[in-house]
């Protein structure tokens, strides 16, 4: 009798561990995925948008479609070169954004996609390097998105304008609809 209420507590303490373990797994993949170094290498993690206008009716976007990052939430946008990858559905057709911080108030968005056979080009290696693409070696400016040097491409990566209120530190991207 006393051996099965010992087994109970011992199972019950069990249970109370592995859902702490699984709470503070999660808290850590949420705020390692979202920011920082690993923030670059990991992709899975869903972004944190704090307003998204448009989409809302049907396959059509909206002329105004807008997504809005609040930049303290992506730490390795906090300095002049910093990059991160990115999807905000649905907008780019769900596929990842490139933001590049190119100066105190100034934002590069692209998509992420290659425009020779649609793989993913990496972030710049360094402030204002080029992005390459790991395929076929396609090289674009981390400047503007325009294509450099490559015989194999010959338009640039699809460029989203941004816009960013330093005061409330929010990054705006629109997505014209054509
Ligand atoms: S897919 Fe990018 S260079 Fe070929």
């Amino acid at each position: 009798m006393q051996t099965n209420a010992k087994s109970k507590k011992v199972q019950a303490r069990r249970r109370q561990q592995r859902r702490e373990f699984l709470r503070s797994a999660g808290t850590l993949c949420c705020t390692a995925c979202c920011s920082g170094a690993l923030g670059q290498l990991l992709s899975s993690c869903e972004p944190r948008v704090v307003k998204i206008v448009g989409p809302s009716t049907g396959d059509a976007l909206q002329p105004d479609a807008a997504a809005t990052l609040l930049l303290s939430d992506y730490p390795a946008l906090g300095s002049v070169g910093g990059a991160i990858k990115i999807a905000i559905p649905p907008f780019n057709d769900g596929r990842r954004l490139i933001i590049i911080r190119k100066s105190e108030s100034e934002f590069l968005v692209v998509t992420a996609l290659c425009t020779h056979q649609v793989c993913e080009v990496n972030l710049p290696a360094e402030p204002g390097a080029n992005m390459i693409c790991p395929c076929h070696g396609a090289e674009f400016s981390s400047s503007d998105g325009g294509w450099r040097d490559s015989p194999l491409v010959t338009s640039d990566l699809r460029r989203y304008p941004a816009s960013y209120a330093a005061g409330r530190e929010e990054l705006t991207i629109r997505f014209p609809a054509s």
